[in-house]
């Protein structure tokens, strides 16, 4: 099986259905009946890799490296310049070993000359892969993919994960562009986070399960209902998102939420929690595929609007004031949390008087 024909694969499969979507039901907002502040004065201005955003969403790594990778790129590239919004390419693996498929990366330059434009790599990748798939695309920034459940759900992965986080550190030392660690659907625990904050990475996107499911894409490809193994692997989004929120820290590594989190009322869940973007793939893959360019262009504006609207009934006029409200976790979430040693109860008192006395957010 090619490296090409797999990746024209994943995207007629993760396009085929309406993406999933995480399960955040069990955190709760809490409604603000007194927000003093007017739908017009509501800011989704953001601040991360040392810039300021329009918005917290981005359009996280798809593809790249055939004819219909070129054409989704170029596709998402104009919708990224047109919003305003970040956009990483695909792994760039295959054009590094084959300079022909360069084309279907740097078309994202072509379309989008002046916006913000982050490279990808898997964590196997050497400093001077790193430094040539950023020049590739020009970057603003670059991703490194850790995806150790799709290389193994793959009958031809490459299952060869060791000196990973070496690797990652010497990369971080010797590119001059932010570094983001990324999952692919799977998650991150707090343990790897420790190591990875450790080598200096700028942010950490910690792509949780909910969303797009390359177990399930993988089985579909072998013609298999699901795999044997692994029938369902990996930590939930919001799980993982708060498990990374409380183990880095935050005056150096910023967290992006991501697998699965793309209606406004979980963006806001996850902007609460204390992520400072969202990533989306399925859905603006699934948009763009399914419904067209004009389709996905109003179905982002329009999760911004219920962003803005869902900021308002709680009382944050900006995306910082959001990570300040409070919100309520309940059920195996909160028993997960507990179990793993972090107070889910903080999340609710933040913001409390009681008593005259107003709760310690610590
Ligand atoms: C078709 C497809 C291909 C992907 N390819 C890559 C990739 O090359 N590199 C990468 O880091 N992530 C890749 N991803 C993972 C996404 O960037 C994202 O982390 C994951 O899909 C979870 O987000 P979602 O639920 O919004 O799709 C891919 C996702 C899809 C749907």
């Amino acid at each position: 099986m090619s490296r090409s024909k797999r990746k024209d694969e994943h995207l007629l499969i993760a396009s085929r259905a309406k993406p999933e979507r995480a399960d955040f039901t069990e955190i709760s907002l809490v409604h603000d009946c007194l927000p003093e502040i007017d739908l017009g004065q509501i800011s989704l201005e953001t601040n991360y890799l040392g810039r300021t955003h329009r918005s917290p969403l981005f359009i996280n790594a798809i593809t790249g490296g055939t004819v219909l990778a070129r054409a989704i790129n170029a596709s998402l590239a104009v919708v990224a310049r047109q919003l305003s919004l970040p956009m990483a390419v695909g792994s760039q693996l295959v054009a590094l070993k084959n300079p022909a498929c360069r084309e279907s990366f740097t078309v994202v330059r072509e379309f989008n000359p002046h916006g913000q434009i982050w490279a990808n790599i898997g964590s196997y990748a050497t400093v001077e892969m790193a430094l040539q798939a950023i020049e590739m695309v020009r970057a603003d920034a670059l991703q490194i993919h850790l995806n150790v459940a799709q290389e193994l759900a793959m009958n031809d992965g490459e299952c060869t994960f060791s000196g990973a986080l070496e690797r990652i550190k010497e990369i971080v030392q010797k590119v001059d562009v932010p570094v983001i660690v990324k999952e692919v659907g799977f998650g991150m625990a707090a343990e790897a986070v420790a190591k990875l904050t450790a080598t200096g990475v700028k942010a950490l996107d910690c792509g949780g399960r909910g969303g797009t499911d390359f177990l399930k894409i993988e089985a579909i490809r072998h013609g298999q209902v699901r795999p044997n193994q692994l029938k369902t692997w990996g930590i939930p989004s919001a799980i993982s998102l708060i498990e990374t929120l409380k183990t880095a820290d935050s005056g150096s590594t910023e967290v992006f939420a991501g697998g699965g989190v793309w209606e406004a009322t979980d963006l806001a869940k996850a902007l609460v929690l204390g992520a400072r973007a969202v990533g989306l793939a399925g859905m603006p893959l699934y948009y763009l595929m399914r419904k067209g360019h004009g389709a996905l262009v109003r179905k982002l504006e329009s999760v911004e609007k219920e962003l803005k609207a869902i900021m308002l009934s709680i009382g944050a006029g900006s995306v910082r004031q959001l990570s300040e409200k409070p919100l309520v976790i309940s059920g195996y979430t909160a028993e997960w949390l507990e179990r793993r040693g972090f107070d889910p109860n903080h999340y609710a008192r933040r913001s409390l008087t009681v008593s005259g006395e107003k709760h310690n957010d610590a």
